[in-house]
């Protein structure tokens, strides 16, 4: 490799990232943030345990103090991630809910902000009982509709938070669009990407200021590490983003750091599959009589496909649907899936069933944002297509008779 790409940095300051040199995105998930170590060659940088480091002099350090404030593992997951988003900045959180939280406290008492009618579950609850209480308040729209933007827009919107594909209902926003709608109006655009993940789309290049993940999910890719995640592009947010993740100190663990580190570095490969997987499960929903409704932005009767099929370089790995049979229904197929695991969570190599009105959307039970309880979701794992099709239409042929 002659030419650079983003490298560890030697300094804990939040220094603007190198570009990525021309290199592709498969090859920036494995090496971005990541050359060797310089003090000993180590292919993958090392779990940094060290709480606290040498100082020279008072004062005088070789770019980290106290791992709170800056540690050498997470510098690298952090450029990694930043450059995957095409960011220059990067800042990254014990979990998603913590990263989006940061997030909030950009906000002050008084601002509102405009949210998705169908949130996850977890972001209504921050925004309901977290930052409602101290004075946010926020309008759950449809987002996808401009005229519903338009209703819901107050003289002190300040965020357009967006969710694209959506948690459950795999909604579609076209984010360019709702870009130049909030900028018009002097707010910022944030969107959650952790459905499509940077691979399958890039909101920063589409306008929005602000990302945010769940790396738990896509990112981390093996249900094994709790991770979350923001990139921007201004200096100016990713220094009051970078004081509150010292000052409230919400950070995630060195180990945490090299799991997403090690994971991401599969996610090219992963999220081919996963798309692959999830249109092959989507088409035998389509045509299974057990099945209401599919919801998948790659079938070309979803609301969205067009929009999606212009920001996004696949449909992604999750797909939802209703059973004709409804609640009763949903949860018999939700029982009987011996391959597809009944769990929360999404983004992982196996693939999972859930019945989001129940478990993860629990908390938006009595909301305007309340999900059908004959909704099931799915996310797609990376096994065998004829094995995962197999399963699923066993267990739907059981609710069809
Ligand atoms: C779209 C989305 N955003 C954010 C989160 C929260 O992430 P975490 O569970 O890592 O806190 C989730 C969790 O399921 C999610 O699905």
């Amino acid at each position: 490799m002659n030419e650079s790409i983003p490298n560890t940095l030697d300094s804990g300051e939040r220094l603007p990232l190198a570009r990525d040199g021309g290199w592709e995105f498969e090859t920036l998930v494995v090496h971005a943030g990541q050359e060797p170590d310089p003090g000993t060659g180590a292919v993958v940088p090392p779990i940094s345990l060290a709480t606290t480091f040498a100082q020279e002099a008072v004062g005088e350090h070789r770019g980290y103090e106290y791992s709170r404030t800056g540690n050498p593992t997470r510098t690298a997951l952090e450029t990694c991630l930043a450059t995957l988003e095409g960011a220059p900045y990067g800042v990254s959180f014990a979990s998603g809910l913590a990263a989006e939280d940061a997030v909030l406290r950009l906000l002050s008492p008084g601002d509102h902000a405009v949210i998705p009618l169908d949130a996850y579950g977890g972001t209504y609850r921050l925004f309901d009982r977290v930052h409602g209480p101290v004075g946010l308040s926020y309008t759950p729209t449809d987002e996808s509709d401009p005229e519903a933007l338009d209703d819901a827009w107050r003289p002190e919107t300040r965020f357009l938070w967006i969710e694209s594909p959506s948690n459950p209902l795999l909604n579609i926003v076209d984010i360019a669009e709702a870009a130049r709608f909030a900028h018009d109006r002097d707010a910022l655009v944030v969107v959650d990407n952790t459905f499509a993940t940077p691979y399958l789309q890039q909101p920063l290049s589409l306008g929005a200021d602000i990302v945010v993940h769940s790396s738990t999910k896509y990112l981390g890719g093996h249900s094994d590490v709790v991770g979350g995640f923001v990139a921007v592009t201004s200096p100016e947010l990713a220094e009051r983003l970078g004081f509150v993740q010292n000052a409230a100190g919400a950070v995630p663990s060195p180990f945490d750091c090299y799991l997403v580190l090690r994971g991401v570095k599969t996610l090219a490969v992963r999220m081919e599959r996963h798309c692959t997987n999830a249109a092959a499960v989507a088409e035998l929903l389509a045509g299974h009589q057990a099945v209401h409704r599919v919801l998948y932005p790659g079938l070309p009767s979803h609301n969205g496909h067009d929009v999606a099929a212009k920001q996004m370089r696949g449909f992604g790995g999750l797909v939802s649907f209703v059973l004709t049979g409804g609640e009763t229904a949903a949860l018999e197929v939700a029982r009987s899936t011996r391959l597809f695991t009944l769990a929360e969570s999404l983004g992982a190599v196996e693939s999972l069933i859930e019945h989001p009105h129940r478990m993860t959307h629990a908390s938006v039970a009595d909301s305007p944002l309340a999900v059908d309880p004959g909704l099931l979701r799915l996310s797609v794992g990376v096994e065998s297509t004829t094995d995962l099709l197999a399963d699923l239409r066993q267990a739907l042929d059981k609710v069809a008779r």
